[in-house]
This record gives structure tokens, C-alpha cells and sequence, in this order.
């Protein structure tokens, strides 16, 4: 079967998500014939959702100890050439309003459906065309090109990006179909599991903290010798929040999480001044004066510490201190793909080039974005990788 030229690209991209969209405007305007297929109804679904509505859109104090990856180094070189700055310069070229809500995070000051009109503008500037609704049935390589077979017909390209996410949030369009084309094309994809996910708990506990659910509080959660200090949040399904999502990047089935729910303070000294200043005064006032009221309660109910603390020896103290120092919860499981806001894993980096992201073996076959085994703590450094390797793959393809 021959293709007329209207169905010829230079370039056609697998998903008008962040990366592909980035790859599309980079390399529409060094003049290449771009074409990005989509499944979903809408460009971008994912940045309208993200940031709460408000896209996190960049994290101005990324390093590469932001990302987990099973290769570490190969993100530096792309996140070195387009960084946050680059990103912010264009979102201000833009003229979209934003905001630091925390150190270096960068959220959009009224939609995320600013970063996604920008995007969508840049790639009409570049002459970058977008199909959505467009489901890829196949692809196959001949000489030249890739041909790929959609609902609606067959298209050839010179080169082809798989940009086609993780498997996080499938009620958005996540697909597995970027791991596919990977094996197809001989690549290894790592084992994928859901990151930046909340924990769900055994039954016991999760009745146990039912009251508390709404309830949230700083802590310093650690688990493989990683620790994150930012709030935790109790929900009606188990523990949530910056900290567990954070964390939970890190975690395997099994692995015990250590929280210190109060990680200001020393409470071993704490409790001993005060039973020495005010004997009368009980564990529940301590925790009421550095909790919130329903978590002071709680866990003052959860392990009946009574009476003034006169009454505590040194080592009631220090057993105090260890459980409010390094709570130890076992969670039951994570939520899973259905709410993660990642997939750790994925196309293995070490087969791909880290200056243009395209396959070793196969120089025109390019992976960008989440498909590729670079993930990000939370705070904006996902779609550092998102544009960084989309430039990458846009500036080669
Ligand atoms: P992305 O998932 O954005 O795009 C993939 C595209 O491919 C989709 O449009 C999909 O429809 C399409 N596709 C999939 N399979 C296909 C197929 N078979 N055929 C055709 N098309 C197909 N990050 C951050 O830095 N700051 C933040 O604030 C947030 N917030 C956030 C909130 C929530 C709820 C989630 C789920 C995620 C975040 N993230 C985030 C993470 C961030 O959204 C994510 O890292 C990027 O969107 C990844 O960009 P990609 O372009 O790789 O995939």
C-alpha cells in the first residue's frame, strides 16, 4: 500500500499530553511536518487535572535527586539544555499569571487551562497539526519510515515519538500502548507501579483513625531511607497528603513507613521538663498543644496514656517518644493506578539516546515523558521531564 502525501509526516507523535505537545511545537518550528495523534476527546487532559486544577507546572529548584529512575543519571543532560527557566520564560512570553505556593513550585494564579492553550497556540505557531479521538491500531516499520495504522486510515512518518504516558489515571486515557511499542521494537520496559499515590490501610486501623478523617498535620514520613517533611493528610480510605504521596514513591508492598508526627519537636525532653515543671499536666495537654485537637484525642484514645505525668517513669517517657516519634503503620496497599499521579518504571533509559531520547537501536524512534523510566517527586518535577525530554525529542526528530 502506498500513502499520498497528505498522509506523509515527518514527524508524528503518540499523545498530546505534555510531552507531546512540547515535542510537537519544537519540532514543528524547525520547519518538520508534525502530526499528533490522540485517543482522548480533548488535548492535555492531564495538565487541566494536575496542580489541583491549577498545574504545578515547573519546579524552579529541581536537581536530578528529584527523580527516581533505575539509569539516575540520564535525565541530567535534557533537564540541564531546557530547564524550569526556559519553561517560565515562555509561560511570561505567554502572559500567564502565576505563583510560588512553595519553594520553587510554580502553579498557574487561575488555570491550568493556561498552560494548555499555550501549548496548543505554540503548536499552532509551528504549524504542528493535532487529531484527537484517534486510536492507533498498529505500527510497522519499512525502509524509511514507520507506517501507523489508525481508526481512520494509515499514516507514514520518518520519525515517530511515542508520547503516550504512564498507566496512572486510565479514566483520563492512560494506556499501557507506549510499553507495547517498546517491546515491539525490542526495547525493555522496567517493571511499572503506581507513585505519588495515597495508602490504604487494614482494617483496624483505618476504624481506628476513621474519626480523624479531614484531619491533617506536618510529619517527617520515611521509608527506605528516604524521608519526606510535609503534611499528612487522613482520609476516609487511609493516609494521604505531600508526605505519603511522596513517600509512597519509595515504598513496597510490606515495607513499614516510620512517621514522626511531631518532627519540630524533642518530645522525650519535652515530656521529662514538663513532668518536672508541671507534674500535674497529662500527655493528652502535650499532644493537644502540638496536634491538631481531633488527632491529639486520637491518639491519646489509641493508647490510653492517662493520669499526670508524674506518674511516668524515664522509660514510659521513652516509649511516648518512640511512638509519636516513629509511628509505625503498615499500610494494607496504595489506591493503585486509579488515582497515582505517576508510573515509576517504564521504558528502560539505558537503550535510549539521553540527548535526543531516541531508541539506540532504532535512531527515528523517539520515547519522551512518562513512558520512559524517569519519575519525579511531586512538586512540578514531572513536567520538568515532560518539556525537557519533549524538547529533547522535538530539537532531533
Ligand atoms: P500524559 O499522560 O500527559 O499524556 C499522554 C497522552 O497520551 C494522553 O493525552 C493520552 O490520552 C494519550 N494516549 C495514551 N494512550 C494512547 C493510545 N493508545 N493512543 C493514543 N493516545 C494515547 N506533575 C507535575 O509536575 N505537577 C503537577 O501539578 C501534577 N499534578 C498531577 C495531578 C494528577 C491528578 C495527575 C494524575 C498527575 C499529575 N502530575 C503532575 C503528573 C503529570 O501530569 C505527568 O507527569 C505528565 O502529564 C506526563 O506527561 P506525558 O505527556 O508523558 O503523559
Amino acid at each position: 500500500m502506498t500513502a499520498s502525501s497528505s498522509n506523509q509526516y515527518d514527524v508524528i507523535i503518540i499523545g498530546a499530553g505534555a510531552a507531546g505537545l512540547m515535542c510537537a511545537a519544537t519540532a514543528g518550528y524547525r520547519g518538520r511536518k508534525v502530526l499528533v495523534l490522540d485517543h482522548a476527546n480533548k488535548p492535555g487532559k492531564k495538565i487541566l487535572m494536575s496542580g489541583g486544577g491549577r498545574c504545578n507546572f515547573i519546579n524552579l529548584n529541581s536537581t536530578p535527586a528529584n527523580f527516581l529512575s533505575d539509569n539516575p543519571r540520564f535525565c541530567i543532560s535534557a533537564l540541564k539544555r531546557y530547564t524550569p527557566q526556559h519553561f517560565l520564560d515562555l509561560v511570561e512570553r505567554h502572559g500567564i499569571e502565576h505563583e510560588e505556593k512553595a519553594a520553587g513550585q510554580l502553579f498557574c494564579k487561575d488555570s491550568a487551562k493556561d498552560i494548555v492553550t499555550m501549548l496548543l497556540t505554540e503548536c499552532e505557531w509551528a504549524g504542528a497539526e493535532i487529531r484527537m479521538k484517534t486510536s492507533v491500531k498498529g505500527i510497522a516499520q519499512e525502509a524509511e519510515h514507520y507506517r501507523v495504522k489508525t481508526g481512520s486510515g494509515t499514516l507514514l512518518c520518518e520519525s515517530l515519538v511515542i508520547a503516550c504516558g504512564g498507566l496512572s489515571i486510565p479514566t483520563m486515557g492512560a494506556t499501557g500502548f507506549g510499553y507495547e511499542i517498546a517491546r515491539q521494537f525490542g526495547l525493555t520496559v522496567l517493571p511499572t507501579r503506581a507513585g505519588l499515590v495515597p495508602f490504604t490501610l487494614h482494617p483496624e486501623l483505618k476504624q481506628q483513625l476513621a474519626p480523624l478523617s479531614g484531619v491533617s498535620c506536618p510529619v517527617d514520613a520515611a521509608c527506605n531511607n528516604q524521608h519526606f517533611r510535609e503534611p499528612m493528610l487522613v482520609t476516609h480510605r487511609g493516609l494521604s497528603g505531600p508526605s505519603m504521596l511522596q513517600i509512597s514513591s519509595f515504598w513496597h508492598p510490606g515495607d513499614p513507613l516510620r512517621i514522626n508526627l511531631l518532627p519540630e519537636r524533642n518530645i522525650r525532653e519535652d515530656l521529662a521538663s514538663l513532668r518536672k515543671q508541671k507534674p500535674q499536666s497529662t500527655v493528652a495537654q502535650y499532644l493537644a498543644q502540638h496536634l491538631p485537637k481531633r488527632f491529639a484525642q486520637a491518639f491519646n484514645e489509641l493508647y490510653g496514656w492517662q493520669g499526670p505525668l508524674q506518674a511516668y517513669k524515664n522509660i514510659d517517657l521513652e516509649q511516648i517518644a518512640d511512638t509519636l516519634g516513629q509511628w509505625t503503620v503498615k499500610p494494607a496497599g496504595t489506591e493503585g493506578y486509579r488515582t497515582a499521579e505517576v508510573t515509576l518504571g517504564g521504558v528502560d533509559t539505558r537503550q535510549l539516546s539521553s540527548k535526543t531520547m531516541a531508541a539506540l537501536d532504532h535512531p527515528n524512534l523517539y520515547f519522551i515523558g512518562e513512558v520512559v523510566d524517569v519519575t519525579g517527586h511531586l512538586g512540578g518535577h514531572n513536567f520538568n521531564w515532560a518539556w525537557a525530554s519533549g524538547v529533547a525529542a522535538g530539537q532531533s526528530a
